[in-house]
């Protein structure tokens, strides 16, 4: 029997898939909330495929907030930053560490799933070992949005202190993974991770600068990087209005908080994209003072997720957006999200048709589906498209 630790974002659909492929799962989760609802039969967010994935599995997993008694552990907890130090806060990850280890049967084998910072088993999580356990780093990879198909697919990093608890490891994973599963030592496995959201962070904010400097000079930057990228060699990634979520715009602080001095491009990339939605705000702004729009309510925001076509907000250019005006004070924009059904704002609308009748000017925060499906209602508003997704005359670009 696996016992996950963590049913967020990344545990769910683990315990999931490995339950639908026959293997025992209890899911344990500190929430009672969550755990609730999962034993009530419904999944707690929203992706494409995850309740047909819950049926599958129904029969071989059950729900708890009590940690098991097992010989086999996957945590996938949350691990944040520390905003001051930029290093990792692992507070979480050795909660679960404590917890498993002091149920787990002898010789157990304890999955750290959650990203961690390269060092921090070493440090934080082996101090922690009083009995016999061997621990293993096997970092999550998968996008959501497209989850259930990237955790059979994608290949995945196992990271153990020997070959046999690898092997074994590389065995669970095996049972739904059809990707290539490659075993190395743990501090790689923990680095590899880290350095691909740290790849893509630097890539979009080299995007992002690119569209700053291409503003400048008068140039379209979708035409540049189309043209660059036909170069076999060059692939330049989408500008945008920000970063967020709980990845991309948070490991790569793990290597600037651990090797200040050395973190310079990485420092400098996570600057630039954290940049971008105050980059955003003043030039709506601009375009407000351009088509004589004096009130900022007649402003909506189209997205408040951090990508498209997910209901996860956190850390997403939208709420960085709107809490740069909260702090100095400015009148909020109107907001609409349809992934979104909670009341998180004052001024946030449920009613697509609603929303855009109060306002003027609409700037598409993310690219979701369902503009795309609504063009037709957007076509007499002022758009400032900060996505590029809007083929319409007379539409405002980054
Ligand atoms: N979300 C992603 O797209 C993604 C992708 C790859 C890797 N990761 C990594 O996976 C890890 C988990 O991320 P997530 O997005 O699933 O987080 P999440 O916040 O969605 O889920 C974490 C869950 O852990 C639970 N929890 C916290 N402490 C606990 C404890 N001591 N015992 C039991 N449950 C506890 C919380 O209640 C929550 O339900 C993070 O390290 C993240 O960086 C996330």
């Amino acid at each position: 029997m696996v016992n996950v630790i963590g049913l967020g974002y990344i545990g769910l659909p683990t315990a999931l898939m490995l339950a639908a492929n026959n293997i025992k799962v209890v899911g344990t989760d500190i929430n009672q909330k969550l755990i609730d609802t999962l034993n009530s039969g419904k999944v707690t967010f929203e992706e494409k495929g995850l309740s047909d994935l819950f049926e599958k599995a129904k029969e071989n997993i059950t729900f708890t907030t009590e940690y098991q008694k097992t010989d086999l552990y996957i945590l996938a907890v949350p691990t944040p930053y520390d905003k001051l130090s930029k290093k990792i806060d692992p507070s979480y990850v050795q909660e679960a560490f404590i917890k498993a280890q002091e149920v787990a049967e002898d010789d157990a084998i304890i999955i750290i799933e959650s990203t961690v910072s390269p060092g921090t088993i070493d440090k934080h999580i082996r101090p922690l070992i009083n009995k016999k356990v061997n621990i293993v780093h096997a970092p999550e990879r998968i996008i959501p949005g497209n989850m259930i198909y990237e955790l059979e697919n994608n290949s995945r990093t196992i990271g153990a202190d020997n070959k046999e608890i690898g092997e074994m490891v590389k065995g669970l994973y095996s049972s739904f993974c059809k990707g290539n599963i490659v075993i190395t030592d743990i501090r790689s496995a923990e680095m590899s991770k880290v350095v691909e959201n740290t790849y893509r962070d630097i890539n979009i904010a080299f995007a992002n600068e690119l569209a700053k400097i291409c503003r400048e000079g008068s140039l379209n930057v979708y035409e540049i990087i189309k043209l660059a990228n036909m170069h076999p060699r060059v692939n330049i990634l989408k500008p945008g209005p920000g970063v967020g979520g709980h990845c991309i715009s948070v490991d790569p602080w793990f290597l600037v908080g651990d090797y200040p001095g050395l973190a310079n491009i990485i420092l400098a990339a996570r600057r630039i994209n954290d940049s971008m939605p105050k980059y955003v705000l003043n030039r709506t702004y601009e375009i407000m003072q351009e088509k004589g729009i004096k009130d900022t309510s007649r402003v909506g925001l189209y997205g408040l997720t951090y990508k498209e076509n997910v209901d996860d907000i956190r850390d997403s250019p939208t709420l960085q957006l709107l809490d740069l005006m909260k702090r100095h004070l400015a009148p909020p924009l109107k907001v609409y999200d349809p992934w979104i059904k909670e009341k998180l704002f004052d001024s946030q609308y449920f009613d697509f048709d609603e929303f855009l009748e109060n306002i003027d000017l609409l700037v598409i925060m993310v690219a979701h589906k369902h503009l795309l499906a609504n063009t037709d209602k957007i076509k007499d508003k002022i758009i400032y498209d900060t996505k590029n997704i809007i083929d319409l005359e007379n539409v405002y670009k980054l």
